[in-house]
C-alpha cells in the first residue's frame, strides 16, 4: 500500500534552496509540523560560512512568527532540539558549480544522503539585471539539477517556476513543458549559451567604456528587457525562469522532474495560522498603495481574474506532488498551482473589498491620523491610462512645477504630492502590466487529478491545497489584508 502524502516524508532527507525566502520557509515549517520524523533538512542559504548560514536561518526563518504555532505546540526547547537534530545549514550560492558548497565533507554527506531536492531559490525582481537573473534563474537551475543528478539517492527534483512563463496569453493555458529554445512567437530560437555570451560581451564593453556600477546596472536591466521582448516575454524574470525550465527539462536524464508553476502567491490560508506573509509583491503592492492613499488610478482589466494562491496551498502542493513523482524515473510533469480556473476572483471584486476594508480599518498616517483613501479609477487599456495620466498629472504637473518654483510655500507640497502619485502609478503599471491585463486562465488539471486520486485512495492526510475551498471575500477581509497590515506593515 502507498504511504500517505505526509507519511511519505518520514525518514527522507530533503534539500531546500532559497531557504530564507517566503515560499521555502513556509515549506520548512510545513514539513517540520506535519512530519517531525523527516530525517534531515539541508537548507541552502547565501552565506560565507556555516556560522553565518546558521545565523541567517535563525534570524530569518525560525525566529519568525511563522513558527509561533509549532513553538507553542511543542514548546521552545523541543523546537530548538528538533531544529538542531534535523536541520543542517548549507552556505552556498546556486550560481556556482555544486551550488557553491565548498566544505568537502558537507558536500559528500549531501550527495550521499539527499532523497529529494526542492529548488525554489530565484531572483523575483521583474526587471532584474540580465546577468544576475540569467545566472540565478537559468544557470542556477542547471547547477541544482546537476547537483541532484550527482547525488546517489536523489529520486526527484522539484523545481519551482512561475505560471507566467506562458507570456501574455489568453484562453486556457495548459500545463505543458517548453522545449529547449522554444520562443513565444515561434520565430528565431533562443540559444541560452549565446545569451550568456552576449551578457559577458556587454559587461566587457561597459567596463572598457569606464561605466559606473549604476550605469552598468541600468544597461544590464535594459538588456534583459530587450532580450525578453525579442523572444516574446514581457520581462526579464519570466524569460529567465522559462530558460531555467528548459534547462531542467532538457538535461534531466533519468531524474524525475516536477515543475511547479504558481501564480501570484499570497498569505497563508490556514496553516500554520491564517494571514502570515512576508514582503509585498504584485497585487499586494497595489492593495498597500491604495490603503496608504497613494493610488488614485490604475491600469487593470476589471473583468479579468486576478490569479492568486495562498502560500500554504503552494507548499502543500509541493509535498503532494513530490510524494506522487518520487522514483518516477525520467518523468517530467508540470503543475499549475492557481485559482483562476476553479475559483476565480476578479480585479473588480478585489477593488471593492479593499475599499470596504480600508474604510472600516484605515491605516494610520505619519501623524497618527487615519488615512481615508478615495476609490481608485480603474482603466482597462493602456491608451486610456496614458490619456488619463497626462490629463490628471502631466499638464497640471508642468504648471504646478513652475508655480512651485515661484511660490514654493503655496504650491510646493501640491506639486510633490502629484508627482509622488504619478510616479507610484507609473511604476506599478510598468512592472505589473503583464499581470494586470492578463487574459488567460490557468488550467490546473494535473493538480486536480492528483487531489481526486489522493481522496479516492484515502491518502489525503495533507491540509487543503485546492483553491475551491476559498471564500475570497472572507479571505481578503479577515485573513489577507489584516495579514499584510500585521506582518508587513507592522500595524
Ligand atoms: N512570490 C510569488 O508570488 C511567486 C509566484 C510564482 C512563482 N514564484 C517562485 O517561487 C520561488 C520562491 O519565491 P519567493 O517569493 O519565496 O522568493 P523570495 O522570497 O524572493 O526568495 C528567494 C530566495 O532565493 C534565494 N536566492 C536568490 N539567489 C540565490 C543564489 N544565487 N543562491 C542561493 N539562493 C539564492 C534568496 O536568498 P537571499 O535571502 O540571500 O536573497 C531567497 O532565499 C521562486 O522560484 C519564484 O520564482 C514566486
Amino acid at each position: 500500500m502507498e504511504p500517505n502524502r505526509v507519511q511519505f516524508l518520514e525518514n527522507k532527507t530533503l534539500l531546500i534552496t532559497g531557504a530564507s525566502g517566503f515560499l521555502s520557509k513556509v515549506l520548512v515549517e510545513r514539513v517540520l509540523s506535519l512530519q517531525p520524523n523527516v530525517k534531515k533538512l539541508y537548507l541552502l542559504v547565501r552565506a560565507s560560512d556555516n556560522k553565518s548560514a546558521e545565523q541567517r536561518l535563525h534570524n530569518e526563518v525560525f525566529e519568525k512568527d511563522l513558527f509561533k504555532v509549532l513553538r507553542k505546540n511543542i514548546g521552545d526547547e523541543s523546537l530548538n532540539a528538533l531544529i538542531s537534530e534535523k536541520v543542517v545549514p548549507v552556505p552556498g550560492d546556486i550560481t556556482l558549480n555544486n551550488m557553491g558548497v565548498s566544505d568537502f565533507n558537507l558536500l559528500q554527506d549531501m550527495m550521499q544522503e539527499i532523497d529529494i531536492v526542492f529548488h525554489a531559490a530565484a531572483t523575483t525582481r521583474f526587471d532584474e539585471r540580465y546577468d544576475v537573473a540569467l545566472r540565478i534563474n537559468t544557470f542556477g537551475a542547471l547547477n541544482v539539477l546537476n547537483f541532484a543528478k550527482k547525488s546517489v539517492k536523489a529520486q526527484l527534483l522539484l523545481h519551482v517556476s512561475t505560471a507566467y512563463v506562458c507570456g501574455e496569453r489568453s484562453g486556457l493555458i495548459q500545463e505543458i513543458p517548453f522545449a529547449m529554445g522554444e520562443t513565444l512567437h515561434g520565430k528565431n530560437k533562443v540559444d541560452i549559451n549565446t545569451e550568456m555570451q552576449l551578457v559577458e560581451q556587454r559587461l566587457e564593453q561597459l567596463a572598457e567604456q569606464g561605466c559606473s556600477e549604476e550605469e552598468t546596472k541600468h544597461a544590464m536591466r535594459d538588456l534583459g528587457l530587450k532580450r525578453a521582448k525579442l523572444f516574446g516575454w514581457s520581462n526579464t524574470y519570466s524569460f529567465t525562469k522559462v530558460m531555467g525550465e528548459m534547462f531542467v527539462g532538457h538535461y534531466r536524464g533519468n531524474m524525475p522532474i516536477v515543475i511547479i508553476r504558481p501564480t501570484m502567491i499570497t498569505s497563508t490560508f490556514s496553516d500554520p495560522f491564517p494571514g502570515w506573509i512576508e514582503g509585498v509583491k504584485t497585487v499586494d503592492t497595489v492593495i498597500v498603495s491604495y490603503g496608504k492613499g497613494m493610488l488614485k488610478c490604475f491600469l487593470v482589466d476589471k473583468k479579468t481574474a486576478c490569479d492568486i494562491i495562498p502560500v500554504d496551498m503552494v507548499a502543500n502542493a509541493m509535498i503532494a506532488t513530490a510524494a506522487e513523482h518520487f522514483h518516477d524515473s525520467g518523468s517530467h510533469t508540470i503543475y499549475h498551482v492557481a485559482s483562476s480556473y476553479r475559483n476565480p476572483i476578479m480585479y473588480k471584486q478585489i477593488k471593492e473589498i479593499s475599499i470596504r476594508y480600508f474604510k472600516k480599518s484605515p491605516l494610520l498616517g505619519r501623524s497618527g491620523m487615519p488615512i481615508v483613501p478615495k476609490a481608485p479609477l480603474l482603466l482597462s487599456t493602456k491608451a486610456m491610462f496614458r490619456l488619463y495620466t497626462s490629463l490628471r498629472f502631466k499638464l497640471p504637473l508642468q504648471v504646478l512645477g513652475l508655480l512651485s518654483i515661484t511660490f514654493p510655500s503655496q504650491f510646493g507640497n501640491n506639486y510633490q504630492h502629484h508627482n509622488r502619485e504619478f510616479k507610484m502609478a507609473m511604476r506599478l503599471v510598468k512592472l505589473y502590466k503583464p499581470y494586470l491585463l492578463f487574459k488567460g486562465v490557468f488550467d490546473d488539471r494535473n493538480l486536480e487529478t492528483l487531489r481526486i486520486k489522493n481522496e479516492a485512495k484515502e491518502m489525503n492526510d495533507l491540509p487543503a491545497f485546492s483553491p475551491k475551498c476559498i471564500d475570497w471575500e472572507d479571505y481578503f477581509i479577515n485573513t489577507h489584508i489584516p495579514g499584510l497590515a500585521t506582518h508587513v506593515l507592522n500595524k
